[in-house]
């Protein structure tokens, strides 16, 4: 068994966590305030390769390894989960879905442009009544022949207002239950397609989260994604890739407020000396740096999985429940070391306590996590 990270891994390790300390820190509590997406961050973060990390280098990627995607992932967190968020969904579910299962002529149209982040994408599952049970969906995708008719209204789309691709998963035979559901490409500016207002979060508040509405829009049927009623399934197969973004972007914010902490308790004085003198926030410390190990090894296995081409649903499962749990954890400590100052926006704890909590609800609740692992389980 060998845990070394290669030269080529450390050297992502390393740009990501330059990037993210001179590009993203500054102004990361002023987009957070403001509900101000990082524009040019995220253009530069296209220019150096990050938003489309894993894609073919011939469709304009960086034809890198997951392994890599999770470390630059850590990094990104560790400072700003509202651009990560836009990198995991770029990355994982809008350019893998893609690759993975678009016709040539797709991959041709759309992966240069969002590899590079000329463009960025969105995906589109969640609806008013169809968050966690997935295949209740009530948008419909009628088909008219040579187009689908897209009618509904989809929820909490991450990158709603800014994307210009969007995957869209709609029913098109809904006697067929999930096995009727189509995912259309659907473009911006396509007549009918209104994105709805902005959510006002309590955390990732840098990032743009919409509803949307499709009203008669006319999508080509070129534009559909794999065979006719396949998309759930690939929604299902997009979504296991993603949870290992998402776990990376939870164990990023855990690491990023254990270094806050660690920084933090060697400076302020309590009691005539530091206070990672005391026995109290050193058994903190211990236990936020241990379940942070644990759950990088979780996310370097569910990425070591995918590499493999082993089944990697399982273990991204596990991944993301695990270090979802940890990112709440770690943070909620991280603000009682700091005491009255982590309740204050200026030391950024606070902000990473607020994130963390999102990485145990959207690409699949914990619950939804546990279920997918006690049915490998017991299958
Ligand atoms: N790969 C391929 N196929 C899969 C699959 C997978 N990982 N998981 C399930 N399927 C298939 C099943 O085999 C089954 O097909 P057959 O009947 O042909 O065998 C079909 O899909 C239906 O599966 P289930 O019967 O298991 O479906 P279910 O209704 O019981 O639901 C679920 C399963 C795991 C609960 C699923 O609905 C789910 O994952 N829900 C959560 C949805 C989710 O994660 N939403 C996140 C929104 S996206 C987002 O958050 C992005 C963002 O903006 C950040």
């Amino acid at each position: 068994m060998n845990f070394e990270l290669t030269e080529e891994h450390l050297a992502v390790q390393a740009a990501a966590r330059e990037f993210a300390q001179t590009e993203l820190l500054p102004g990361v509590i002023e987009r957070d305030e403001h509900q101000k997406f990082p524009t040019e961050q995220i253009k530069k973060m296209g220019e150096l390769g990050f938003l489309g990390m894993m894609v073919d280098p011939k469709y304009g990627g960086g034809g890198m390894d997951t392994i890599s995607y999770v470390l630059a992932m850590e990094e990104i967190s560790k400072v700003d989960a509202s651009a990560s968020v836009v990198m995991s969904v770029n990355n994982s579910l809008v350019c893998w879905g893609i690759e993975k299962y678009g016709t040539e002529e797709q991959k041709q149209k759309y992966l240069p442009r969002l590899a590079t982040g000329e463009i960025i994408g969105a995906f589109c599952l969640s609806e008013p009544e169809a968050g966690s049970d997935a295949t209740s969906q009530r948008t419909t995708a009628e088909d008219k022949g040579d187009y689908y008719l897209l009618n509904g209204t989809k929820n909490w789309i991450t990158n709603g207002s800014t994307a210009s691709v969007y995957l869209v998963i709609a029913q098109t035979y809904p006697e067929k239950g999930h096995r009727g559901i189509n995912a259309l490409i659907v473009e911006r500016g396509m007549e009918g397609f209104v994105v709805g207002p902005k959510e006002n979060k309590l955390g990732i508040r840098g990032s743009d989260t919409h509803s949307l509405m499709f009203s008669d829009v006319k999508v080509p049927k070129e534009n559909r994604i794999g065979e006719d009623g396949f998309g759930f399934k690939f929604a299902m197969q997009t979504l296991a890739g993603g949870r290992i973004g998402i776990a990376s972007q939870a164990l990023g914010i855990a690491s990023g407020a254990l270094e806050l902490a660690l920084k933090y308790s060697k400076e302020r004085k309590a009691f005539g000396v530091e206070i990672a003198k005391h026995q109290a926030i050193q058994f903190k410390l211990a236990d936020m740096a241990t379940n942070i190990e644990a759950a990088r090894l979780l996310c370097l296995q569910a990425a070591y999985d995918k590499d493999s081409h082993r089944d990697y649903g399982m273990s991204g499962a596990m991944a993301k429940l695990f270090a979802s749990k940890v990112a709440m954890e770690t943070t909620v400590e991280a603000v009682q070391i700091h005491g009255g100052y982590g309740f204050v926006k200026e030391y950024h704890v606070e902000r990473l306590m607020r994130d963390a909590k999102i990485t145990q609800i959207y690409e699949g609740t914990s619950e939804i996590q546990k279920i997918v692992i006690s049915r490998e389980l017991l299958k």
